[in-house]
């Protein structure tokens, strides 16, 4: 719904999707079923294209607890396959929408093109400063993710400015799930947090069409948006399904929601 007010309260028209749900299923084929314009910010942590499978045996995590089956993109295809979602991803977004997305440094090439060409302005190049990387030998470990914050107009997106001088790089911890199930590439939840304050409204439509373990939708959930999932490994599916459900269960809504002083700075530098 194009032009509707940040921060109303609303009921959006997903199209043959209902609010408030996930799914499974590809993204590629689920994003052209949703309508122009309901969605006012996507957060997603897309596939890297790094052989990730091969890799994450190399954390330091009991391998019986980490959910198998994550879906990678070969390299040769990420071009195109950024390509192919970011376009979508500037189709459902409102004229006022906003994308964050997570990228290594390894495939960030793709996703800066992405976004270039999918039309969006780039606002702010993050820094994820985590506090522990895969063990090297001849390198120096990554310990950080990029993330691009982009919007479809750089007069007219949402940005409460909710910390009086907020940084670019951001440390934050990751999580440690001690004896229970996790996905390799669990965000932590005041990341999403964070960027959830700053970029969205309560009542908002937030997409993640990458969704893995769900975090997105559950942060979503506590702090009172809106949200729809997409993720096409039925396991992370359902661990994700699960994770909602228990949140329902016991509800925190508008838990992690940053406050300060709220200002709306649309456009400004
Ligand atoms: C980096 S992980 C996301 C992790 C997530 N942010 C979390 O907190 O757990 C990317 C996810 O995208 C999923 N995926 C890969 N290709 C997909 C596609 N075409 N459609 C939907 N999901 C896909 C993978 O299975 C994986 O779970």
């Amino acid at each position: 719904m194009p032009g509707r007010e940040q921060g109303s309260v609303k009921s959006p028209d997903l199209g043959p999707f209902s609010t408030d749900t996930i799914c499974h299923g590809d993204a590629l084929d689920l994003l052209p079923r949703l309508p122009a314009g309901c969605i006012d910010l996507l957060v997603t942590d897309p596939p890297f294209a790094i052989g990730f499978r091969a890799q994450r045996l190399n954390y330091h995590r009991t391998g019986s607890h980490v959910l198998d089956g994550y879906r990678e993109i070969p390299a040769h295809e990420y071009g195109e396959f950024t390509m192919r979602w970011m376009e979508e991803a500037s189709r459902v977004l409102s004229p006022s929408g906003s994308l964050y997305v997570f990228s290594g440094w390894n495939r960030l090439k793709e996703v800066l093109n992405g976004l270039d060409q999918a039309g969006f302005t780039t606002i702010n190049h993050l820094i994820w400063k985590y506090q522990f990387g895969v063990f090297t030998r001849r390198k120096f470990v990554t310990s950080h993710y990029h993330i691009l914050f982009a919007v479809k107009d750089p007069r007219h997106y949402t940005f409460h400015k909710v910390e009086h001088y907020p940084e670019d790089v951001w440390v934050i911890n990751r999580e440690y799930w001690k004896g229970k199930k996790k996905t390799p590439t669990k965000l932590p939840r005041t990341l999403v947090q964070r960027i959830l304050s700053f970029s969205s409204s309560p009542g908002d439509m937030i997409l993640d069409p990458f969704l893995g373990s769900g975090t997105v939708a559950v942060v979503s959930q506590e702090m009172g948006r809106h949200f729809l999932g997409f993720e096409v490994v039925d396991e992370y599916y359902e661990f994700a399904l699960q994770r909602l459900q228990e949140g329902r269960s016991s509800p925190a809504l508008g838990g992690g929601e940053l406050t300060g002083k709220k200002k709306h700075a649309e456009g400004e530098n």
